[in-house]
């Protein structure tokens, strides 16, 4: 008996697991949109279409090649799929094929899988083989799952697979998650990030049709996307509205750009700005090697359409607010509000927010905030950190409390699933919302939680909130 025997299974079996994992896939993905299957470069997610042929790949190279030593069933698809070979981060710079044609090498692999397995019973060796790259599609079920929370797409449905269809407006170019308080005449949405720090704000019309603003910043620009109202961020996954009642020209637009490796930012966002990613990160200059140091006394960057440098110069918009990937830091910025409600009148016109591995809380003064918005290195608001108060006891920051409440809630491990990549080796994923009186949240995936923020003491100087 060979080694492997143990594992040996009725092909039946095998049969329908494989079909079973493979339907669970693409009811994860088959409702989503040409623009969905875009998503932003952020280290929890891989582009879908990446994805979907990675998990083709795996049964193409570690069970079909494996057995009958053939070619690959997709030519080249080992310097596209093979996690080992190609980082996380160049995945998006890759030319995939196209979502067609990356389910028909699915289809295909799907379809020589099965007709080894009607053939006959496989023995242990062949069954070892089988299970492990149908566990490996399952595991790549939970990351689909993931990140389609992690990118708020809406929940799929189980058993209701149907063609793709076109995205209802509320979901139409979202390449990354929240769509701003409309504050006006327009919605800005954020869309697209990437290796060549395209990242955009654009904006959809009053009517709930698309329309392109006449006078957005870049519609008479030849080659560059019309719909483009400030660029040059590398993740801004939240965009919120400070707003003036009494004024709307006051209103400003605020974003929360996720840093590479060092700063974490907030900018407040005009018409047509460039805020430097790719060459820059926070207040620094981005060099090749993804570090970052000191900015050149000649501090103007190219003007770049797609990656195709314009010849024009430009000197890149800073931001009014940044922390540092360190230990008195985070890693990942949430989102934030400026203060407007009336229930805790010592928090108006502070601007909170969080990071959201540490589950560290913020604010800055807005008044700091809009003297910072000059566009230069050099002035940023002032931030303080916030204590929290939650169940008699003083915390730091929101990650004892999430944790506390995972483990109450029945959380598997004793700690938060851990992230040894990040400052405190896990995660909380706190964030601020706000309801319609302007009230504030916080909410933390880490647990599952919505905590009401109902108190604040001490808002100038050491802080503490409550819920
Ligand atoms: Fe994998």
């Amino acid at each position: 008996m060979n080694e492997h025997e143990q594992y040996a299974l009725p092909a039946s079996q095998l049969l329908k697991w494989v079909h079973d994992a493979r339907e669970r896939t693409l009811e994860l993905v088959s409702d989503l949109t040409h623009e969905q299957l875009t998503v932003p470069m952020m280290e929890v997610v891989n582009p879908f279409r990446w994805e979907l042929g990675h998990v083709a790949f795996f049964y193409d190279v570690f069970l079909l090649r494996a057995l009958d030593s053939g070619a690959l069933l997709l030519k080249g698809a080992e310097n596209l799929y093979d996690s080992f070979k190609v980082d996380h981060d160049d995945r998006w710079g890759l030319p995939l094929p196209s979502r067609e044609e990356t389910l028909a090498y699915l289809q295909r692999v799907l379809e020589r899988v099965a007709r080894r397995l009607e053939s006959r019973d496989p023995d242990g060796k062949e069954s070892y083989l089988h299970s492990l790259s149908i566990l490996h599609e399952d595991m790549h079920g939970e990351a689909f799952t993931y990140m389609r929370q992690t990118l708020e797409y809406p929940q799929p449905r189980p058993g209701s697979r149907r063609p793709a269809r076109r995205a209802r407006r509320d979901r139409a170019m979202n390449g990354n998650g929240k769509t701003a308080i409309d504050a006006g005449t327009f919605d800005y949405i954020v869309a697209g990030a990437g290796s060549a720090g395209c990242c955009v704000a654009a904006r959809l019309s009053e009517n709930g049709r698309y329309r392109i603003p006449n006078d957005n910043p870049f519609v008479s620009v030849p080659g560059a996307r019309k719909e483009i109202w400030a660029h040059g961020f590398r993740n801004p996954h939240r965009l919120n509205w400070a707003v003036d009642p009494a004024n709307p020209a006051n209103n400003r637009l605020i974003a929360n750009s996720v840093g590479l490796h060092t700063w974490e930012t907030v900018y407040i966002v005009h018409k047509g700005e460039n805020h430097g990613y790719g060459e820059r990160e926070g207040t620094e200059l981005l060099k090749p090697d993804n570090t970052t140091g000191p900015l050149p006394a000649d501090d103007r960057i190219p003007v770049r359409i797609g990656a195709e440098p314009t010849g024009r110069m430009v000197v890149p918009i800073y931001p009014v607010i940044q922390y540092g990937h360190d230990p008195k830091g985070g890693d990942a910025i949430g989102s934030g509000f400026v203060y407007n409600g009336k229930a805790i009148p010592s928090l108006r016109g502070k601007y909170l927010f969080t990071d959201l591995t540490t589950g560290r809380i913020w604010y800055a003064d807005y008044k700091d905030m809009l003297a910072a918005d000059d566009g230069k290195p050099g002035t940023l608001a002032t931030i303080r950190e916030v204590r929290v108060r939650w169940a008699d006891k003083v915390y730091d920051d929101m990650f004892p409390v999430v944790e506390t409440t995972y483990q109450a809630r029945g959380g598997k491990s004793p700690k938060l699933p851990p992230r040894p990549d990040f400052v405190k080796g896990a995660r909380s994923d706190v964030r601020f919302a706000i309801d319609a009186d302007g009230e504030l949240y916080l909410y933390s995936k880490g647990d599952g939680m919505i905590r009401k923020v109902v108190g604040a003491t001490g808002f100038t100087g050491g802080s503490t909130a409550q819920d």
